[in-house]
C-alpha cells in the first residue's frame, strides 16, 4: 500500500457513540510478558494498529507463533530459542525494548538492540538498566546491541526509581518474576497498564502485591511454575481521551464506550474547569459542551496526573479557548512540535522551554500539516474538523501505529474524514 494522508472538510461536529479498543500501550506489554509461559497464552481486546503487528514481528522473530483472529490475538512461545532483537526492528519500535525483562527471565540473557533517540525527546533507558542490575544482570554493549547476562541468576532486590518510569517499571517487573526471592520496586509507575501487566503475570502464576500503587512487591517463583493464560487487553484511555476531545471542541455529545472513567479523572476534571459536561457510567464517558470553552492549566505527570498522551488533543482545546492558558510538559521534553503545525492553522502559541503559552483564537484555518507523532497527528485531524476549509493530514503511518480506525470512527460520528493516497 502507497503512501496515504488524511483529508478534512472543516466546519464539522461529532456526536454520537463510539467504542474504544483494548489500549495499545498495555497489549505490547501484555505480548511481551507472554514469552515468560511456555505455551499458548490468548490475549484478548487487541487493538489492529500497526505497534502490534510490529510487536508481532518482534515475536515471531524470537520463534513464537503469532495468529491475530479478530481482535484475539493467540501467542504460542513453545518454541521460543531465540533471545534477539535486532536493530531493524527496535528502531521501528521503540517499545521492542520491554522483550528485555522477560528474554531475561526465560533464558537467563537477552540480546536487545538499543533504541534510538526518538522525536519525542531524549528517551533513555538507564532505568531499566539500573533496575535490572540490581536484580544481578550484568550488561555490555557491542556495536549498538545490549548484552544482558545473569552470571549468578536472578535474585531480588529493593529499588527505588528516581521517576515512575512506565517502562522501567514493566521490564523490571518482567525479570523479577522469576527471580529468587523478593523484590521491592518503590517510585513505581500506577498507569492502569501497569495493573493490566501485573494483572496478566499473576494469572501465569507470578506473586504480585501493590500493583498501581507506589510500591510493588514481588515474590520470585520458579520460570517452571509460570504457564500461558487467557487475558483481556484493559480499554485505551488514550483514545478515549482523544474521542472526549473531539467531543468537547465540536460540542458533542459524544459518548466513548468499554472504558473505565477512573483512568480518565485527572483529564476529566480539566475537560469540566474548561466548561464541559462530563457524565460517567460503569464503562463509559458522554461529554458535551454548550458554553465557550474556558483557559486552563495543565501540566503533564506520571498517572494518576495528567497524561502526556493527551497533551497535544488538550492543547488544541485550549487554541479555541476564551483566554490564555498555560500548558507546562514534565515527561517527555521535545513533545511541542505539535504547536508549530497547529500555529499554521491560525493558532497563537508562545513555546518557553518545556512550557506553553496559548492565547484562544477566533477559529482556525484548514491547512496542509504533517503528523509529528502519534498523538500530536490524532490532534491535527481534531483541528481540522473544526477548521474553516480543508485540510490535509500527512506522515499518517504514526496515527495508524495507535489508532484503530481513526478515520472510520470520527466518520461514524458524523464527520467528513477521508483517507487519501499521496501522489
Ligand atoms: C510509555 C508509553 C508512552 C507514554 C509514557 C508516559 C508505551 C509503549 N509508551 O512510554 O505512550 O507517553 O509511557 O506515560 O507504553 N526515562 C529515562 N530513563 C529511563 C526511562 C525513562 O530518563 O530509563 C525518561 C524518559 O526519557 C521520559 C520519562 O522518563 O522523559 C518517561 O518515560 P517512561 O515513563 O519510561 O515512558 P515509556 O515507557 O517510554
Amino acid at each position: 500500500m502507497g503512501k496515504e494522508c488524511i483529508v478534512i472538510h472543516g466546519n464539522g461536529t461529532l456526536c454520537g457513540e463510539v467504542k474504544i479498543a483494548g489500549a495499545k500501550n498495555s497489549a505490547l506489554k501484555l505480548m511481551a510478558a507472554s514469552i515468560l509461559g511456555c505455551g499458548e497464552s490468548i490475549i484478548k481486546n487487541v487493538p489492529d494498529i500497526s505497534d502490534i503487528k510490529l510487536m508481532s514481528e518482534v515475536l515471531s522473530r524470537l520463534g513464537a507463533t503469532v495468529r491475530r483472529e479478530d481482535h484475539e490475538l493467540a501467542i504460542d512461545t513453545t518454541d521460543v530459542d531465540s533471545f534477539s532483537t535486532p536493530y531493524e526492528l527496535v528502531s521501528k519500535m521503540r517499545a521492542s525494548i520491554s522483550v528485555l525483562g522477560p528474554l531475561i527471565g526465560r533464558f537467563g540473557q537477552a540480546r536487545v538492540a538499543m533504541p534510538g533517540g526518538c522525536q519525542i525527546g531524549a528517551r533513555k533507558i538507564d532505568m531499566h538498566l539500573v533496575s535490572l542490575q540490581a536484580l544481578g544482570v550484568q550488561f555490555d554493549v557491542d556495536h549498538g546491541t545490549l548484552i544482558a547476562t545473569t552470571p549468578h541468576g536472578l535474585h531480588g532486590a529493593q529499588v527505588m526509581l528516581e521517576f515512575p518510569s512506565v517502562g522501567a517499571t514493566e521490564n523490571m517487573l518482567m525479570a523479577a518474576v522469576v527471580a529468587e526471592g523478593s523484590t521491592l520496586i518503590e517510585n513505581a509507575a500506577r498507569e492502569p497498564e501497569i495493573v493490566d501487566l501485573c494483572d496478566m503475570l499473576c494469572q501465569m502464576g507470578a506473586r504480585i502485591e501493590g500493583a498501581g500503587e507506589s510500591n510493588i512487591e514481588v515474590e520470585g517463583v520458579a520460570l517452571s511454575d509460570l504457564g500461558p493464560c487467557v487475558h483481556t487487553t484493559v480499554g485505551d484511555r488514550i483514545e478515549a481521551g482523544t474521542f472526549l476531545a473531539g467531543g468537547a471542541l465540536t460540542g458533542g455529545p459524544v459518548t466513548v464506550q468499554r472504558i473505565d472513567p477512573s483512568y480518565l479523572r485527572m483529564s476529566v476534571l480539566k475537560m469540566r474547569a474548561m466548561g464541559c459536561d462530563v457524565t460517567t457510567g460503569e464503562d463509559y464517558l458522554t461529554v458535551m459542551r454548550t458554553g465557550p470553552l474556558k483557559p486552563t492549566d495543565i501540566q503533564t505527570l506520571p498517572h494518576p496526573g495528567f497524561p502526556t498522551d493527551l497533551q497535544a488533543q488538550f492543547m488544541l482545546l485550549a487554541t479555541l479557548a476564551d483566554g490564555i492558558s498555560v500548558i507546562t510538559e514534565n515527561v517527555f521534553e521535545n513533545r511541542f512540535m505539535f504547536a508549530s503545525e497547529l500555529m499554521r492553522m491560525g493558532a497563537d502559541i508562545t513555546l518557553e522551554d518545556h512550557h506553553a503559552i496559548i492565547r484562544g483564537v477566533e477559529g482556525l484555518q484548514g491547512a496542509p500539516v504533517s503528523s509529528t507523532d502519534l498523538r500530536a497527528g490524532a490532534a491535527l485531524v481534531l483541528a481540522g474538523i473544526v477548521a474553516e476549509g480543508y485540510t490535509t493530514v500527512y506522515d499518517i503511518k504514526h496515527i495508524d501505529r495507535g489508532y484503530e480506525d481513526y478515520a472510520g470512527k470520527l466518520r461514524s460520528l458524523g464527520a467528513d474524514v477521508v483517507r487519501q493516497a499521496v501522489d
